[in-house]
């Protein structure tokens, strides 16, 4: 982490929760975080979920975001949730590519850059995921893969969008898994990232947050929180369990 730049933790709940549950979860969350300045925590929960999330976190200095979004505002898509719909909610975020929408739901780069930009288009923070698989980096391409997926948002939106975005590496391999990047492993991808973006806008680069994400756990959070291109984390289990979600994020208050 590095001072001045913005920090966040994000919870990615995925398709997890109802409402009684989601309750005691955010009523124990609002209990434990104040606001920290430089340091936003935000929930991303599925649709349905939205509106207790705004009911309930609204002026808690807990924000809330999305999980994906459609690349269209309006019209004959059954099933799609569109950015203005997102946006009456209150949401801050929406998370766009994560590798279960990429693997899962076939979400190419293209569809990924498309709703990047019905994120932004909209008033809403895309969290734009990126990562490898396990094949991909015993091949050795972990650099090729997350670069050529941050450059299809690049090259549709322009650096300029990353002012207002933010960035998240997820490898594969370690979501959900328990295998997470040791700290190493993660600060050499951020920093292949970050390298990237400067190569086009150094100002940009260097106020751009980057998550990681991938089995984060109260346990590892410090090492990672702590190298010098990582920003926060996306974390997916740990987010599910109120005491885990809470030490997580004063990790990173620790490091402020
Ligand atoms: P886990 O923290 O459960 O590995 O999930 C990470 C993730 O996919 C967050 O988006």
């Amino acid at each position: 982490m590095k001072a001045g730049r913005a920090r966040l933790v994000a919870g990615n709940w995925k398709m997890h929760g109802s409402l009684a549950a989601n309750q005691r979860l955010l009523v124990a969350l609002k209990g434990s975080l104040k606001p920290v300045s430089g340091l936003d925590y935000a929930i991303c929960a599925p649709f349905p979920y939205l509106a207790q999330l705004s009911d309930t976190l609204a002026g808690s200095g807990i924000v809330w975001g999305a999980q994906t979004i459609s690349e269209h505002d309006v019209g004959a898509y059954t099933g799609e949730v569109s950015g203005p719909m997102i946006r009456e909610f209150g949401c801050r975020y929406a998370i766009v590519g994560h590798s279960e929408r990429r693997q899962l739901y076939g979400e190419g780069d293209a569809a990924v850059a498309a709703k990047f930009m019905a994120a932004q288009r909209n008033g809403l923070t895309p969290i734009l995921c990126v990562g490898e698989t396990l094949e991909q980096r015993e091949r050795g391409d972990t650099e090729a893969v997350v670069g050529r997926q941050l450059d299809a948002v690049l090259n549709l939106a322009g650096v300029a969008a990353l002012r207002s975005a933010v960035l998240a590496y997820e490898p594969v391999w370690a979501i959900g898994t328990g295998k997470t990047a040791s700290a190493a492993q993660a600060q050499a991808v951020h920093q292949f990232l970050r390298e990237r973006v400067a190569k086009q806008d150094g100002e940009i680069a260097a106020g751009l947050t980057l998550l990681y994400g991938g089995s984060v756990k109260p346990g590892n959070a410090v090492e990672l929180f702590a190298q010098p291109d990582v920003d926060g984390g996306l974390i997916g289990g740990a987010a599910l369990v109120a005491e885990d979600f809470v030490a997580i994020c004063k990790a990173a208050e620790s490091l402020a």
